[in-house]
């Protein structure tokens, strides 16, 4: 499975502070954004993966990963030129996607809970044995802000809407997705929304309609964090500030994943240490390689 992060957007609701920086390079407590959402498409045991954003902040991006290799990772880049909806993500992926299925997250969502490696293995295995698209929903008290899924008893998706005036219930569906690989073929169907977006929603809807989606959700004990205001920003690094420190572990330390995960060797965590020079971070990735 290919995975890819979208960290595009022209981040306008966290002016001035994505005025010059992207949005998903900013600090969430001890490292930058799309290191939580990089760290999941990691657990889900995804290696290659593409960044996609703007022309400006790109080389960002790239000057950050670099190739990958150094967490025994392949990265590529590739341009959105415009903010034109997330559907339009697998267009500009197509070609690095190929014949693969592929994992979907956005360069700006948090997640955090100790089942989340067993619920990331759970929904690769079903695009890969059942051919069905899946996502999350989770239990917010502001639904109209996001995609919402209306549920049955049995946890079935009857409908689901972009950012509803009147939603039909509680449940957002979160900033990641998991699709076979017709999603290509599905994104390109997608019509611009009243909103002028190639809205991921309508790529669902249409698994929907084909009883082709599953919606799993992420209940008690998951953390799935939005840093869509300034409000939100800082409500992230406060909650991260304390897991971390009460927990003495690092959320999505992605150095610390790929060593445990054995995608680089002790020489090349002691290599990744270096770089972090005299830095919090640095010592915390000395104490993973003395364990
Ligand atoms: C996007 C999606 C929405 C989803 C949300 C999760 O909204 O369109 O369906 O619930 O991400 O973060 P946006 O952040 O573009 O407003």
């Amino acid at each position: 499975m290919k995975g890819i992060i979208l960290a595009g957007g022209a981040g306008t609701r966290l002016h001035p502070l994505t005025k010059v920086v992207s949005k998903q390079l900013l600090p969430v407590y001890d490292k930058p954004m799309i290191y939580y959402p990089l760290s999941v498409l990691m657990l889900a045991g995804i290696r290659e993966i593409l960044i996609i954003s703007t022309p400006h902040d790109l080389p960002n991006f790239r000057q950050l990963f670099g190739d990958g290799s150094k967490l025994g990772l392949s990265f590529s880049y590739a341009e959105q030129p415009s903010p034109d909806g997330l559907a339009q993500a697998f267009m500009i992926g197509k070609d690095f996607i190929g014949n693969d299925n592929v994992c979907l997250v956005l360069g700006d969502n948090i997640f955090y809970g100790a089942g989340l490696k067993n619920l990331l293995d759970r929904s690769v295995k079903i695009v890969t044995e059942e051919g069905k698209a899946v996502v999350f929903g989770y239990y917010v008290d502001d639904p109209e802000r996001y995609g919402v899924a209306e549920v049955d008893k049995k946890g079935n998706v009857i409908s689901i809407e972009e950012k509803p005036k009147n939603p039909k219930s509680n449940f957002a569906v979160v900033g990641l997705y998991f699709y076979p690989n017709s999603v290509i073929g599905v994104a390109k169907s997608v019509v611009p929304s009243d909103r002028g977006e190639l809205e991921i929603t309508s790529v669902n809807e249409d698994y929907l309609k084909k009883s082709l989606l599953k919606l799993q959700t992420l209940s008690r004990g998951f953390a799935w964090l939005d840093t869509g205001t300034h409000e939100a920003m800082s409500e992230a690094t406060e909650f991260v500030k304390a897991v971390e420190k009460r927990t003495s572990l690092k959320i999505a330390c992605i150095e610390e994943i790929s060593y445990l995960m054995k995608l680089i060797s002790k020489e090349q965590l002691e290599h990744l240490i270096f770089e972090h020079g005299k830095s919090a971070y640095g010592d915390y990735l000395k104490k993973v390689l003395s364990q």
